[in-house]
């Protein structure tokens, strides 16, 4: 295991996706709270900072915990905090250095540069520089303008980068990465899918013993994978409860459910439809909405939790980005924790003890566990769907009627995309029912129907987004058949806004 500190760096989680696709477990935790260095420890990483090691308040770490006793590569920030508390000077750049650069000169027969060409390629973004290195230091590269690119501290394992090998800016920063892990570190590249799942496995049964489990099954990819984890560690003692809040896709409900029977889950759908649909009667505001779908979800668990006699745990699908505490620098250290049980006036499940399985797994490695546990290819490569649902995919106020013609626009929409193989080509896709009619000619009558509109995006993480460039003809065909096979609808729209300004879902 690697671990790697935060000083606040935006690159910190991407150098933890760099290692562990390199097959090398790694944690991130806070500079300021370093968890306890045990024996499967093999090196540590100190990362970028938006902060200075000239300001009084910069970040401090205590390292004299693995300085000198493990490999150490301190990146930006974390090699200047090295250079400086060994004797070196830090000092502001004469012009700031963000962008490309290429190393001119490079240590060909030291270890962490070991098979990168002269020349290559690195991203730098800093506006400090080490200006003065101690005589026990040896410079192992640099670049026209930055002199000390790399160090090592001659005879330890202790090197430090002043550019960001985790970028794929930096052509070869995976070479550089795997040179430290592997050869330096001694790290073994065993951390895959199976070996994720074959040790969770054993240490939910050692957790667990027999134990019953309580689990809310969404449909999503986490919930399921979570699903299966714990399925495989305790069998039958899992009960999954998937709620129909009757604002899913059509046929979602069915077609998921029969998907958790055939892989063996304990599984237990519940129709709740009408409660729901009772509870956003009249509302229109999109957070009341959201509030009152929150709240109804609670109490139908609750009831179905009630249910289980003696369940012990409340399974949840939290992924590692939820769970990171985010350092926050230049404002002081301030951890922030998606929490997920607080106390008092809760409902009794969430008085149970909490089971998190997928807490050190970023969103495309619970996919290539679920792939390695064989959840099929329908549930794995599944849209992102917001857990209210169509209720925020209909602007204004929901009735079941409504919800039955968004669903058809929707269905029929994304059917089309499966067939054009541009499914698999957005992050997400929808339709949304807008409350407004307009005037349109039908045979020889006039309607006076609504209006559906039609949003795909391009996404990383949902943060940002931009509108698909889906072809005209593919349009021209979904608007034809959602106009011609729906009653209530005769206009079909599509949204070519990005986020920022605009946001993904319409409410
Ligand atoms: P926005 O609309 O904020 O959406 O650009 C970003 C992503 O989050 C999803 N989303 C939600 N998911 N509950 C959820 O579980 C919500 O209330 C909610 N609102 C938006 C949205 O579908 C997109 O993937």
């Amino acid at each position: 295991k690697i671990l790697i500190l935060d000083f606040g760096s935006q690159y910190t989680q991407l150098i933890a996706r760099r290692v562990r696709e390199l097959n090398v477990y790694c944690e991130i935790h806070p500079f300021n709270k370093i968890p306890e260095i045990d024996s499967f420890t093999k090196g540590v990483i100190l990362s970028g900072s938006p902060a200075s090691v000239r300001q009084a308040d910069a970040p401090q770490v205590d390292f004299n915990q693995f300085h000198g006793k493990l490999p150490l590569l301190g990146v930006c920030y974390g090699a200047q905090y090295i250079a400086q508390h060994s004797g070196g000077n830090v000092a502001p750049s004469e012009i700031r250095e963000y962008g490309r650069a290429n190393l001119e000169y490079i240590h060909v027969s030291n270890p962490l540069m070991n098979e990168l060409p002269v020349r290559s390629q690195v991203w730098m973004s800093h506006g400090d520089t080490i200006k003065e290195i101690p005589d026990h230091f040896e410079i192992i590269a640099s670049t026209d303008t930055v002199k000390v690119a790399a160090y090592q501290i001659k005879g330890t394992q202790t090197y430090g980068i002043q550019f960001h090998p985790e970028v794929t800016h930096s052509t070869d920063g995976k070479q550089l990465l795997q040179n430290f892990l592997i050869d330096i570190c001694g790290c073994s590249q065993d951390w895959t899918p199976f070996a994720f799942a074959d040790t969770s496995i054993q240490e939910l049964k050692d957790q667990l013993k027999d134990d019953k489990v309580v689990l809310g099954l969404s449909g999503g990819v986490d919930s399921s994978v979570a699903a299966l984890l714990l399925h495989q560690a305790v069998g039958k003692n899992l009960h999954c409860i998937f709620v129909d809040n009757g604002l899913l896709r059509k046929n979602e409900f069915e077609s998921v459910l029969h998907s958790y029977q055939d892989l063996g889950l304990n599984v237990k759908g519940v129709d709740a439809k009408q409660r729901f649909y009772d509870a956003l009667q009249g509302l229109s505001d999109p957070e009341l909405k959201r509030k009152a779908i929150g709240r109804v979800f609670i109490e139908v668990f609750d009831d179905e939790a009630h249910q289980i006699s003696d369940v012990k745990w409340l399974a949840q699908g939290t992924i590692y980005p939820d769970v990171i505490e985010s350092v926050s620098v230049n404002g002081g250290p301030s951890a922030t924790i998606k929490s997920h049980h607080n106390v008092g006036g809760l409902p009794d499940f969430m008085k149970l003890k909490i089971v998190e399985p997928l807490k050190s797994l970023f969103k495309d490695e619970v996919r290539r566990v679920g792939k390695a546990l064989g959840l099929p290819d329908d549930i794995l490569g599944r849209h992102p769907f917001p857990g209210p649902g169509l209720a925020i995919r209909i602007l204004g106020d929901i009735t079941p009627e409504k919800v039955a013609i968004l669903q058809e626009a929707d269905y029929i929409y994304i059917k089309n995309l499966k067939d054009a193989g541009w499914y698999d080509k957005v992050w997400q896709a929808g339709a949304i029912y807008l409350p407004i009619q307009s005037v349109g000619v039908m045979g020889d009558e006039r309607t006076y129907e609504n209006v559906v509109a039609l949003r795909a995006v391009s996404s990383v993480d949902g943060m940002t987004a931009d509108w698909s460039h889906l072809p005209y003809d593919l349009l021209a065909k979904i608007s034809n058949d959602i106009i011609n096979n729906i009653k209530g609808i005769n206009r079909v729209v599509y949204d070519i806004s990005s986020k920022p300004p605009a946001t993904i879902e319409w409410e």
